[in-house]
């Protein structure tokens, strides 16, 4: 009897939990996959695979994180910390900031992509999408019943229409997003435009600096001026702790205490804080990190540039953007080429103001951006 009940239940479940309307309007956030699927996927060998797929950090992480993890494994039978003091000290000292304008999140800079769209939006209001850009905003702030009003990011000049954000802006606008470096494009954004928009609506300026690390510029100057920007950054970058998801924003007290009232209290887990208040003490892995994946990008650009049949842009970040339309491949077709050669790179047909013609490339170690330049011209020339 219950089994038949519980049948019934799933069968009318349509009729009978009520769904919130904007999930049924939502559509799915399309991540990188993992290698662990794609060796299944493909019937590979996980260790010869290579991943270029996700911005990771080809050094891995800090050796005094995985040390200080081991050390303190055991804490996980307890509840972490709420208060993160010490990680907010640190996180303020390595940015240049008091540490009332940190905020942590234990989902990385996702979680605070999330509180802001706690803290900010109601339903029906706006927030601004120059395209193409990181998808995750609109994935996750539509589900707080926001609407998104797309800018544009000049992909051809790799910079940002500042004119179609300033055009986009109304009395609906809660938030506005400026990724610096952007990505997938790898442009930077001009402080001066960052400061036209700033001057020009009430909203709050997100300035999204996942990867400024590797451009050796910032905008941190800029909060002690504007009360409405906010400064968006992850430790999956260039800290290499992209599985252990911790990400931080920066802007003033008022707008940090406000954002706090909303955060899950334990999100940020016992290991994450370990690890990342390690890797902030290890400045010599820091410093070692950014550069190579900054000649790892020269490197790559350079090879890149050589080939004939694709268009590469010049990027800020640790990834390349690259138009493959004249190899007579689409980017399904050669993202699915290069998988079964163990290579993954990232399909940007995903990504709203972006064609089927475009891939992105995460730059890894010379060593692997050569294996990739090599299977990459055979797919080009036919050969493979
Ligand atoms: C521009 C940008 N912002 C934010 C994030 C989110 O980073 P996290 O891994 O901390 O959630 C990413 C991740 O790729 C990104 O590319």
């Amino acid at each position: 009897m219950g089994i038949i009940l519980c049948l019934l239940k799933i069968c009318l479940s349509d009729y009978m939990v009520k769904i919130r309307e904007v999930i049924h309007r939502l559509d799915p956030y399309i991540p990188g996959k993992s290698i662990k699927e794609i060796a299944a996927e493909y019937s590979l060998k996980k260790e010869d695979i290579i991943k270029l797929g996700s911005n990771e950090n080809p050094l891995g992480p800090s050796p005094l994180a995985v040390e200080a993890i081991k050390n303190e494994v055991n804490l996980i039978s307890q509840y972490p910390e709420t208060g993160l003091k010490d990680l907010q000290e640190e996180i303020a000292e390595y940015s240049d900031v008091s540490s009332d304008e940190v905020i942590i999140g234990g989902d990385g800079a996702d979680e605070i992509i999330d509180l802001l769209g706690k803290t900010f939006l109601d339903p029906d209001c706006e927030f601004i999408v120059p395209i193409p850009s990181y998808m995750y905003y609109e994935f996750n702030l539509r589900n707080h019943g926001a609407r998104p009003v797309y800018a544009r990011w000049d992909v051809e000049a790799n910079q940002l229409d500042v004119a179609s954000v300033m055009e986009s802006i109304s009395e609906k606008t809660r938030l506005i997003f400026l990724c610096t470096p952007n990505n997938p494009t790898g442009g930077l954004i001009d402080k001066n435009d960052i400061e036209t928009v700033l001057n020009s609506t009430d909203a709050l300026v997100v300035v999204d600096e996942a990867y400024f690390e590797f451009a050796n510029i910032n905008n941190v100057d800029l909060l002690s001026d504007y009360e409405n920007l906010f400064i968006l950054r992850t430790f999956s970058k260039v800290m290499g702790l992209a599985g252990l998801r911790i990400g931080y924003g920066l802007s003033n007290p008022k707008i940090i205490d406000y954002m706090h009232r909303v955060k899950p209290p334990f999100s940020l887990t016992n290991l994450s804080h370990t690890a990342a208040l390690a890797t902030l003490k290890d400045r010599e892995y820091l410093e070692k990190s950014a550069q190579i994946s900054i000649e790892s990008r020269e490197f790559l650009w350079t090879e890149l540039s050589k080939i004939d049949q694709i268009r590469v842009f010049e990027s800020k970040a640790n990834y390349l953007l690259v138009d493959i339309r004249n190899t007579n491949l689409n980017s399904s077709e050669m993202t699915e080429k290069l998988l079964k050669k163990g290579i993954i790179v990232r399909d940007c047909i995903s990504f709203k103001g972006l064609d089927e013609y475009w891939i992105r490339i995460s730059v890894g170690t010379i060593e692997q951006d050569k294996k990739f330049i090599k299977v990459f011209k055979g797919i080009i020339e036919g050969n493979e």
